[in-house]
This record gives C-alpha cells, sequence and structure tokens, in this order.
C-alpha cells in the first residue's frame, strides 16, 4: 500500500493512499488530528472525499460519467427512468421479472392522502414550486413511518408521488383543477397528463415528449457528490429519515449555481432577446469580470471538458423541436452563443464549456413547462440518485455523523462587560 508523508514540526507521519475501482487516489487522513492537531482546510470541498461511494463515476476532464460502471449515453439510449431507479438504488440492473413488479410498485403508490391537498391551499399565489416541494416532502414523513420494513415501500412511494407532488404545485400556480394519477401510464406520460390535461378536455400524451422526458430524468439521475447529493449524505448522517432529508437536498438543489442555473439560463436568454439579441454585447460583459455576470449553464466544477449529458441534449434539442415542427429563437440564440464561446480565449482558458442546464431549459420550455418549475423538473430527475447515496450511507457500518471542523479567525477572548442591558424593559 503506498503512503504519503507529511513533514510537521520536525517530526515525519505516513498516511495511506487508497484507491478507486477507476484508480482515483486520496489520502486517508482520519488520523490527522489526533496525531499531529492539525485539520486540513479546503473551502468548498474541491479536493476533498467525503465518502466511498459506488454508485456514480466522473471523469471530468475525459467528459466520462457512468451509473453503476455503465456510460450515460447507453443507459439514456436504451433504458426507462424506472429502470435506471432501479439501478441505482439497488445497485444492479433488474431482471425483466424484477422490473416488473418494481414498475407495478411504482405505478401503484402515486396517489397523495387527500389531506395533502389540504397543504397546497395555503400558498400564496406565485410562490415558488421548490419551497412547495420542500415543505411537501418533508411533510410526507408525518404520513409514512420509516422503518427498516417499510424502507422498500417508502422508497416506491417517494419516486411515485413525486410526479403528483409536482403536478399539483403547478396546477394550483394556475388556479385550475387537479388531475388524478393515471396508473396505467409510463411515468413520464403520466406526469404530463397530470400537468396538461385539463378535465373539460381529452389529452392525448405526445410520444415525442414522452420519450424527451424520460431522457432528462435519466441524464439527471445521479451525478456523484454534488451540492444537493452532499446535503442528502450530511442531513442523513444524523440518521434524519429519507422524506426529511430528500426535503433538505431539494433546499440544496434550489441555488442558482446548481439545478436553479436551468431556469437563469432561460431568464439570461431571454433578457438577451428582450435587449436585441447582441449576445457578443453580453459575453464581453461577462468576461470584463467587473459586472460579476456569469454565462449560466457553462462551466462546471468537476466537468474541465464536454459535460457529456449536454451533448445527448443538444441532440434531443434539435430531434424534439424537428418533430414537434417548433422554431424558437432562444434555440438558434444560444447555439450562437455556444459557438462563440467554445472558440473565445475567455472561455476556452477557462475550460468553461456547456453543462447539463444549458439545453435542458430548451426543451422543457418547448414541453409548456413553465421556467419556474425547470428546478422541480431536476428533482424529479435526481431523487434515485439521492436515495442511492443515502441507501449506501444508511448501510455503511463506518457511518459517522458529518462533522467538518474551521480554522476560526474571529476575536479571541474579551469581556462581555455588563452596561446592564439585559435589564432594559421589554417592548417599544
Ligand atoms: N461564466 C463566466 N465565467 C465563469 C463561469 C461562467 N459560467 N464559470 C466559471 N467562470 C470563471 C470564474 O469567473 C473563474 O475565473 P477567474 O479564474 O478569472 O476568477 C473561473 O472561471 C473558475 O471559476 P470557479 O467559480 O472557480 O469555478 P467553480 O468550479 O467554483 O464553479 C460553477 C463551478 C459554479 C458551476 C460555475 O462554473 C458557474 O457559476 N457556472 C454558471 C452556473 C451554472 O451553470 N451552474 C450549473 C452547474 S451544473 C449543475 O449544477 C447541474
Amino acid at each position: 500500500m503506498s503512503t504519503v508523508t507529511l513533514t510537521y514540526d520536525g517530526k515525519n507521519y505516513e498516511y495511506p493512499v487508497v484507491e478507486g475501482s477507476e484508480g482515483e487516489k486520496g489520502i486517508v487522513i482520519s488520523n490527522l488530528r489526533s496525531q499531529t492537531g492539525l485539520i486540513t482546510l479546503d473551502p468548498g470541498y474541491g479536493n476533498t472525499g467525503s465518502c466511498q461511494s459506488s454508485v456514480c463515476f466522473i471523469d471530468g476532464d475525459r467528459g466520462i460519467l457512468r451509473y453503476r460502471g455503465y456510460p450515460i449515453e447507453q443507459v439514456a439510449e436504451r433504458a426507462r427512468f424506472t429502470e435506471v431507479c432501479y439501478l441505482l438504488i439497488y445497485g444492479k440492473r433488474p431482471s425483466v421479472d424484477e422490473l416488473k413488479d418494481f414498475r407495478i410498485k411504482m405505478n401503484r403508490h402515486t396517489l397523495l392522502h387527500e389531506d395533502m391537498k389540504k397543504f397546497y391551499e395555503g400558498y400564496p399565489p406565485g410562490a415558488h414550486p421548490m419551497a412547495i416541494m420542500a415543505a411537501m416532502f418533508a411533510s410526507l414523513s408525518s404520513f409514512y413511518k420509516e422503518t427498516e420494513e417499510t424502507l422498500d415501500l417508502n422508497i416506491a412511494r417517494i419516486l411515485a408521488k413525486s410526479k403528483t407532488l409536482a403536478a399539483f404545485a403547478y396546477k394550483k400556480s394556475i388556479g385550475q383543477p387537479l388531475v388524478y394519477p393515471r396508473n396505467d401510464l409510463s411515468w413520464p406520460a403520466n406526469f404530463l397528463r397530470m400537468m396538461f390535461a385539463v378535465p373539460a378536455e381529452d389529452y392525448e400524451v405526445n410520444p415525442v415528449l414522452e420519450d424527451a422526458l424520460n431522457l432528462l430524468l435519466i441524464l439527471h439521475a445521479d451525478h456523484e457528490q454534488n451540492c444537493s447529493t452532499s446535503t442528502m449524505r450530511m442531513v442523513g448522517s444524523s440518521g434524519a429519515n429519507l422524506f426529511a432529508s430528500i426535503s433538505a437536498a431539494i433546499c440544496g438543489l434550489w441555488g442558482p449555481l446548481h439545478g436553479g442555473a436551468n431556469q437563469s439560463v432561460i431568464e439570461m436568454l431571454e433578457a438577451i432577446q428582450a435587449d436585441g439579441g447582441n449576445y457578443k454585447h453580453f459575453l464581453d460583459e461577462v468576461k470584463d469580470g467587473k459586472s460579476k455576470i456569469r454565462l449560466m449553464g457553462f462551466g462546471h466544477r468537476v466537468y474541465k471538458n464536454f459535460d457529456p449529458r449536454a451533448k445527448v441534449l443538444k441532440q434531443t434539442c434539435d430531434r424534439v423541436f424537428a418533430e414537434l415542427g417548433i422554431n424558437d429563437p432562444l434555440l438558434d440564440l444560444a447555439k450562437n452563443i455556444e459557438e462563440y464561446a467554445l472558440h473565445d480565449e475567455y472561455f476556452v482558458k477557462r475550460k468553461l464549456y456547456p453543462n447539463v442546464d444549458f439545453y435542458s431549459g430548451i426543451i422543457y420550455r418547448a414541453m409548456g413547462i413553465p421556467t419556474e418549475m425547470f428546478t422541480v423538473m431536476f428533482t424529479l430527475g435526481r431523487l434515485p440518485g439521492w436515495i442511492a447515496h443515502w441507501m449506501e450511507q444508511r448501510r455503511d457500518p463506518d457511518n459517522r455523523i458529518h462533522r467538518p471542523r474551521q480554522i476560526y479567525t474571529g476575536e479571541t477572548e474579551r469581556e462581555f462587560e455588563d452596561r446592564g442591558t439585559k435589564h432594559l424593559p421589554t417592548g417599544r
């Protein structure tokens, strides 16, 4: 076993190097503080491995993403979302019978407890659906107990009910009656129907959109220790239940630097369009650094090469638009920006390429999904990944509560003088 030697204060300390199945190496520093009194400082955790995991492999320099060893391009072409959920959560491809059983289970649990419908009534108009989703997931824990015996059932409930929760949030926001699930439909078709059907009219799910949504869900299903997944593991490490941990992960995903980026991409493209479409002027502002504007949908902490998901999505975008006969000026604008940025020194030097969010929003738009729902769509896709990581951690006998340290930079000890403020009258 190779080791790393740390020399500090005249002494040498040896730390083992652990190697993953794809040759990734890390120094095991679990004894660092007890032996040396030192901790490591790594803001943003760019060099810190928080766990060992077998769910997903990414090589950002080579643009590789694999789920349980299977390349994302093959999974995206050959699987349906339900099979990917099983693969990620249970660690193996299901047999055909296992898959059928899993599908039946996931279809059977789509209904919400009728009492949960009342929760939707309490939100003000314009409430962000991510706020509703986070609250609804935490609320599910009050309806379904978590024990070792109910865990599998709860997983099926989460995957099945998530689309109903999301579609109800949308229907509520536009004031339309809720549309109940129809369990003979596939996961994406059932969701699209609950989103867009109205009781007064017939609704046929467009197979092009059903396929595109299936693909989007698969492409978002896992991405190792990103901000929301790390949140999931962080909260789960305390023993919090699956529903509560997901609620926390949803909040982690919401921000514009993570899952909220797909919404920001469309808002950015619309703003450029409204300003006359002069994307070169916009990119000049991004590059001068003073404005602090970022080209949303570009750059990634891990990918310093093409995000493989963005490649698949760009092709899907072209297919969906051609098959639906849609002509969206924002798609042309996005393509022009991509072309320009890929040849511009600023972006090339910093290895900034389009990420999954650059094209996903444009496809959601073509489906009729409103911008505010984009991050909810990401949530629906990412659920199996979050659950897989939470389960992996729960099953790990070495799981410890996550509790990082810090380097304190505040005041050293000083006296809190008694100024009599404790006895000031309360109120005005
Ligand atoms: N536009 C312009 N410049 C950028 C961008 C961008 N989108 N992303 C990074 N840079 C620049 C930074 O200004 C910095 O330049 P400098 O070295 O001159 O200071 C350099 O590239 C490195 O950037 P960091 O912020 O250090 O990169 P980090 O790995 O911390 O950030 C992140 C990654 C947050 C994704 C970033 O690229 C970004 O903000 N992108 C836009 C938001 C986005 O699309 N997020 C979605 C990510 S994918 C996902 O969550 C599914």
